[in-house]
């Protein structure tokens, strides 16, 4: 797989930060409900630039061990600069690509995998794969989406809602699912993992809140791609411009994000 749709530019990483920030006590909460606790062993999936999986190193201490997977080159070489200047030999982050790469079986105690199921075209090769890389009792925790339709700007964003359309049509186009943790409870189940978490994290904000700036930096951010694949145009973007500052000057006008469900299962 060469080409990830949202593409790993300094913009992209810049976002992901904000991102992290105003989902990490989502992400934390997830961890503590899962029993993360010092020395455990951590398998991350797509990792990223190593946002999360530098706090699951901390967590985890010295005697723990977080690997995280990731397929682009740079944003391994970010996290690995990142981990070794906060000194944290328990943190390794390795080239891989979900999609071809078998995963290492080192019998880990968590599984996190967060905004990356969507984006792969085939589940079931990775899916087959979460059991044999755990222990037995290991856990995984999934933060995908599943309803990516309530992402909105209410009540002024025609265009942003046409913008979150041809975002889902992007990820469908390039062979993702939006809307992936409709199917991924299922298909654990169905590999014999017992369900045991199904908690749907819902986002809004009024301009100015964190996840206002997370929802417009994503329209900036990612408008120009979608121009490229030719499903939004520069009419499109002028238009949600203008929405945007009109939510700005509106204390009634709030952002909703897509609807974020917390999966986690035992194995
Ligand atoms: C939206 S980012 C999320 C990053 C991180 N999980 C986080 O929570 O900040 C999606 C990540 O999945 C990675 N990715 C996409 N396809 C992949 C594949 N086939 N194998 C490994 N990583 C992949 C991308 O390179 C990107 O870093």
């Amino acid at each position: 797989m060469s080409d990830y749709v949202l593409g790993t530019h300094d913009a992209e990483l810049a976002r992901l930060g904000l991102q992290h920030e105003l989902w990490r006590p989502a992400a934390q909460a997830a961890w503590r409900r899962a029993g993360l606790g010092p020395g455990q062993r951590v398998l991350e999936l797509g990792a990223g630039p190593g946002l999360a999986a530098l706090e699951l190193a901390r967590a985890v201490g010295p005697e723990g061990r977080v690997l995280g997977l990731e397929l682009s080159a740079a944003y391994v070489a970010a996290g690995q600069a990142l981990a070794e200047r906060e000194g944290l030999g328990q943190l390794e982050l390795r080239r891989h690509d979900l999609l071809a790469d078998p995963l290492p079986a080192e019998g880990f105690d968590l599984i996190w995998c967060r905004w990356v199921a969507m984006f792969l075209p085939e589940l079931d090769g990775v899916l087959d794969q979460l059991a044999p890389a755990l222990r037995p009792g290991g856990r995984v925790v999934f933060h995908e989406y599943l309803h990516w339709d309530t992402f909105g700007l209410h009540p002024h964003g025609t265009a942003i809602r046409r913008f979150g359309q041809a975002a889902q049509r992007s990820f469908r186009d390039a062979g993702g699912d939006p809307n992936v943790n409709r199917h991924l409870p299922s298909l654990l189940a169905q590999r014999g993992f017992q369900i045991n978490e199904l908690r749907p994290l819902p986002v809004l904000g009024q301009a100015g809140s964190m996840a206002a700036q997370w929802m417009e930096s994503f329209v900036v951010v990612y408008g120009p791609q979608l121009q490229r694949l030719g499903l939004w145009s520069a009419a499109d973007a002028a238009q949600a411009t203008a929405e945007i500052a009109q939510a700005q000057r509106d204390a009634g006008s709030y952002w909703v994000g897509p609807t974020l469900l917390e999966l986690r299962a035992t194995k």
